[in-house]
């Protein structure tokens, strides 16, 4: 896994738009896995600001999120579809077509659910997985325990969950206890996983993930399986690797490569 550490959250905001927009201009119809809550904000933030001021062009990008609560429309203002028009979405010039959020309302969530697997897999997979983390480990809705394998499904949220979602509903009882989440395993097949945490709440999550055994108690830790995930933290949600130093003279090393300045490679 690679590790970038920025100062601050501004920081892992801006280069993780950095990697979402070189790929948009390299590839124009690239598949997108977004994710909501209040990490990612910034970086739909800038990507807003470079389709602005840049002219990134969204035109034929399409874009799939990870997850929906249960029993919400999309109308709803707690819903991620909500989020994401809210966002991102209305501000950028991106056809609301190829927009894909799971529907919280489905009729017959099985059914659904495979549909919405089969509809990434129409599309030739995700290119580019943005994720969040949640303070047990959680990548999308897979609380702990989830199948390391699994699909996108029906999942309950743990109480932990719901209590940190609480802050956007006003009170825990508002927060849908079931939601439509993509499996650890379809995060799996995403050709690359950006993997954005801030803040000193996350710090645990983050050194269980990647220093950590690989387990179902903390699904972002699978992540270790894949071979192309950026993991791009604050100093805060940094703070317990064991390793840092070390992730971030590969990025030195790696940086000095890539300006071909080989002989700094050997400097202290
Ligand atoms: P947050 O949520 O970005 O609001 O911290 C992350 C998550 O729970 O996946």
């Amino acid at each position: 896994m690679r590790v970038i550490v920025e100062q601050n959250k501004e920081g892992v905001s801006r280069r993780a738009a950095q990697f979402v927009a070189e790929l948009v201009r390299r590839r124009p119809r690239c598949v997108l896995g977004l994710a909501t809550g209040s990490t990612p904000l910034g970086m739909y933030a800038e990507l807003i600001q470079m389709h602005r001021e840049e002219g990134l062009d969204f035109s034929r990008v399409v874009t799939f999120n990870l997850d929906e609560y249960v029993g919400l429309s999309g109308s709803d203002p707690h819903s991620y579809r909500y989020f994401m028009q809210h966002n991102l979405f209305d501000h950028i010039n991106i056809d609301p077509r190829d927009t894909h959020i799971p529907d919280g309302r489905a009729l017959d969530f099985e059914a659904y659910c495979e549909q919405y697997e089969r509809m990434i897999a129409d599309e030739g997979g995700i290119d580019l997985q943005v994720l969040g983390i949640g303070g047990d480990g959680h990548i999308a809705f897979n609380e702990p325990g989830s199948s390391l394998g699994s699909r996108t499904r029906l999942k309950s949220l743990t109480t932990e969950t719901v209590r940190d979602n609480a802050r956007f509903f006003g009170s825990e009882k508002d927060v849908p206890r079931l939601a439509i989440t993509v499996g650890v395993g379809t995060i799996l097949e995403s050709r690359q996983c950006l993997l954005l945490a801030c803040g000193d709440s996350k710090a645990k999550a983050i050194r269980d993930t990647i220093e950590g055994p690989i387990t179902a108690q903390v699904t972002a830790s699978a992540l270790q399986l894949h071979r192309d995930v950026i993991a791009i933290l604050d100093e805060e949600a940094a703070r317990l690797l064991e390793r840092r130093d070390y992730y971030c003279e590969v990025e030195r090393l790696q940086a000095a490569l890539q300006a071909g300045q080989l002989g700094k490679v050997g400097e202290q």
